[in-house]
């Protein structure tokens, strides 16, 4: 059974055009194969107000936009071009080159209103870091949901309650948006061989520890079953199964990916392996060569 071994707490910070979004502290170190993940909002803004970001590149790693609320378009240098809506989630593998646009949808900026949802940045291992750009896009009608006994899930990758997401991801993701009633559990598996940590963004749930009578009862992971609050992230320890029970109604994500143990080299968009890659990564962007 999988444990907590470390809360990461969230603060808040302005990103892209200054829009607001809660982060877990130093996520570019915590644990392999995902960068960073950020919940945008919830940030409520009237006609015109809403904040984007407006066109920049990528190279090297995945972003996963998952709306909860709101409108936003998207478009990129490969020529994709779509919208999200609440529930519809975006799949974009910058690989060796993208350069995109994430902006509030023009009839969102008319009228205003309520805009939450994630960002999630996936690596890629570096033998897929210069891979063809790939998009993919599952609106929230084609999404897999699932519920029973008081949990709500919509698998975004990976697998929950025997329910499979259609999404082809080049390393193996599990990505589950979890929705609990007060005093629900669920039984979540999760391979061995990945990392997995859980991200609460409503109410707070209990991750049972079997190892509860061991004698260290005030150390993470040890003692105790472990509390996890709005707003916290939870890695987890190694393990075929976590459970989770629900102390009110609650919200949360689960994410697991292997450990890719290669060097990271990043510098704002681009996330490669060597400084020397980093280097060529502007270099390509400034000569105009870098999404062709
Ligand atoms: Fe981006």
């Amino acid at each position: 059974m999988r444990s907590v071994v470390q809360i990461v707490p969230t603060h808040s910070v302005l990103e892209g055009g200054g829009f607001k979004v809660r982060r877990p502290y130093s996520m570019n170190r915590i644990l392999s194969p995902f960068l960073l993940l950020d919940e945008m909002g919830p940030n409520v803004t009237g006609p015109g107000e809403a904040v984007g970001a407006p066109w920049h590149p990528h190279r090297g790693f995945e972003t996963v936009t998952y709306l909860l609320d709101g409108r936003m378009q998207h478009e990129d240098s490969a020529g994709n071009k779509g919208e999200l809506n609440p529930g519809d989630v975006q799949w974009m593998t910058a690989g060796r080159g993208i350069i995109h646009s994430e902006v509030p949808h023009d009839e969102f900026q008319k009228i205003g209103g309520r805009t939450h949802g994630f960002q999630i940045w996936v690596n890629l291992p570096a033998e897929h870091k210069m891979m063809a750009p790939r998009y993919q896009e599952i609106p929230a009608s084609e999404s897999p949901t699932v519920e029973r006994e008081g949990v709500w899930a919509r698998v975004i990758a990976g697998e929950c309650m025997g329910v499979t997401s259609s999404i082809d991801t080049v390393i193996p993701i599990t990505l589950i948006h979890v929705k609990m009633e007060a005093g629900a559990k669920l039984n979540q598996n999760i391979d061995p061989l990945l990392n997995s940590m859980i991200y609460v963004f409503s109410g707070k749930v209990t991750v049972f520890n079997e190892t509860r009578i061991k004698t260290r009862p005030r150390s993470f992971g040890f003692g105790v079953n472990q509390q996890i609050r709005d707003g916290e992230l939870a890695i987890l320890s190694e393990g075929p199964e976590v459970e989770i029970q629900s102390n009110t109604d609650s919200e949360l994500l689960i994410l697991a990916g292997p450990e890719l143990n290669e060097p990271i080299s990043r510098y704002g968009p681009f996330v490669m392996n060597t400084r020397e890659e980093i280097e060529q990564a502007f270099l390509d962007y400034q000569n105009g060569t870098f999404a062709n």
